[in-house]
Parts: C-alpha cells; sequence; structure tokens
C-alpha cells in the first residue's frame, strides 16, 4: 500500500519505518518540505520512504497517518488539503495533550476527543483511532513475554477499520475493535494511563493486553 504520514515526530518516523519494513511505499509529510528530521528518517530508510509537505504526504496516501502535535493537528489537516482524505482510511494516533500547566492533560474529553473531532475536521474521511495508547518505540512488531499487546481501535467505517486490523496484524498486535469514533474519548484517557506509568516506570516498556475467554 502507499502510505502518507503527517508528522515527522518520533511516531511518524517509527510508523514509517515500521510501514517500510514491511514492504510498504511510505511518504512523510511535514508544514515545509525538506524538513531535517523527515530527510534524515528518508536516508535511512530506504528505496521505498520518501518526503513532501503534509499535502503531497496527504495526496499520495492510499492510507493516511495523522501523527501531529495537538495543537497543530487542525492546522496540518488544513495544510494537507481536506480533500485529499475523501473515501480514504485515516489512521488518528494523536492525543488532545495540553502541557500548559506542566504535567500533561487531556484538552478535550468526556463530551468529545480527538479522534471525534479529526472526523470533523475531515468529514469524508474514515477516521480511525488507533496507536494512541502504547510508546512509539512499541508500535510496530511489539515483543512482550506475555504475548501481543492489544491494540483497542475506533471509528465509524467497517471497512477502514478492517484495513487498520490487517496492518496492525502484520505489525503484530492483536486488535479489539471498540466500537464508533466516539470510543476515543476512552483510548484517550487510556493514553494518559500508558504516560503517567511512564512517568512512575521511567521508562516506555509497557503496552495493554484484554484478556478474554
Ligand atoms: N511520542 C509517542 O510515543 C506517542 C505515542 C502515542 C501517541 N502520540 C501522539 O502522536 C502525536 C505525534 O507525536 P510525536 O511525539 O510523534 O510528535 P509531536 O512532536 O507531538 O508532533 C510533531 C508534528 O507536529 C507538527 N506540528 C507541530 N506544530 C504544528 C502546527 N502549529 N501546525 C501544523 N503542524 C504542527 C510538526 O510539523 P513539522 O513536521 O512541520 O515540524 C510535526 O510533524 C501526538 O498527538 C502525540 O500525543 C505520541
Amino acid at each position: 500500500m502507499k502510505i502518507g504520514i503527517l508528522g515527522t515526530g518520533d511516531v511518524g518516523r517509527a510508523l514509517g519505518t515500521g510501514f517500510v519494513k514491511h514492504g510498504h511505499e511510505v511518504k512523510i509529510g511535514s508544514r515545509e518540505a525538506g524538513n531535517e528530521k523527515a530527510e534524515a528518517w528518508r536516508s535511512a530508510a530506504g528505496d521505498k520512504a520518501s518526503t513532501g509537505t503534509f499535502a503531497d504526504a496527504a495526496a499520495f496516501g492510499d492510507v493516511i497517518i495523522v501523527a501531529t502535535a495537538w495543537h497543530g493537528t487542525e492546522n496540518a489537516l488544513h495544510l494537507a488539503g481536506t480533500d485529499h482524505f475523501a473515501g480514504k482510511p485515516v489512521i488518528d494516533t494523536t492525543n488532545p495533550l495540553d502541557f500548559s500547566t506542566g504535567a500533561p492533560q487531556l484538552a478535550v474529553g468526556h463530551t468529545t476527543s480527538a479522534g471525534e473531532e479529526v472526523q470533523k475536521w475531515l468529514p469524508g474521511a474514515h477516521v480511525v483511532k488507533a496507536f494512541n495508547h502504547v510508546g512509539n518505540q512499541h508500535m510496530v512488531d511489539p515483543q512482550f513475554p506475555g504475548g501481543p499487546p492489544t491494540m483497542l481501535i475506533a471509528g465509524n467505517d467497517a471497512g477502514a477499520k478492517d484495513t487498520v486490523k490487517d496492518i496492525l496484524k502484520q505489525f503484530g498486535w492483536e486488535t479489539v475493535d471498540v466500537g464508533g469514533i466516539e470510543g476515543a474519548r476512552y483510548l484517550e484517557p487510556l493514553a494518559m494511563l500508558w504516560i503517567l506509568h511512564y512517568f512512575q516506570t521511567k521508562n516506555g516498556n509497557h503496552a495493554f493486553k484484554l484478556l478474554q475467554k
């Protein structure tokens, strides 16, 4: 598949490397072409990797990943050109973090979520919340003694969720579908729990698993 990634941060580059490793073509976009982190990533990632603007990445992707800082996400989608998202699966990895008082807090919750806001900003897209409740270092091929961790996903379109489930299977995850995009209201606080544990343990070597019988 062709994957367009909006975001040159740790998440964009980790997922970009993972998609290339699993045989996909990836274009990472940023506000301005020639972004230093994106270019360094491209040099290391090989022939299937390319870079450009947010708009270049969104136009390129059959599947688009949103991996931007929350405060810049609406702007990033605007710069990317909302028409480029129409009818496509869009994976929203963002957490609506507000750092204004020091430790991160959720900027939205209870009555909406980042996932729902992204879906409102991209009405023609099929937004699926995923990858938000694990650290970037374990997003692809996670290795834990207890076996594959569980990625909880939420989104309104069954076809887009099937695409995301296929990606997650390829990346070595179990997937649990929690329903419509409003489920992001629960997946984003779950990320806060992941972050709290990160601050307590000072490492990111944890992921959630749902046990079922
Ligand atoms: N870090 C993790 O392990 C992790 C795990 C799960 C979820 N998340 C979530 O994933 C998202 C990405 O996190 P990250 O740590 O990889 O990177 P980040 O530093 O949060 O975001 C970097 C990206 O945001 C863009 N950006 C910043 N301000 C902007 C603005 N005003 N307008 C448009 N774009 C703007 C940057 O654009 P340029 O490329 O142009 O600089 C860059 O591409 C966040 O929402 C985060 O909460 C992170």
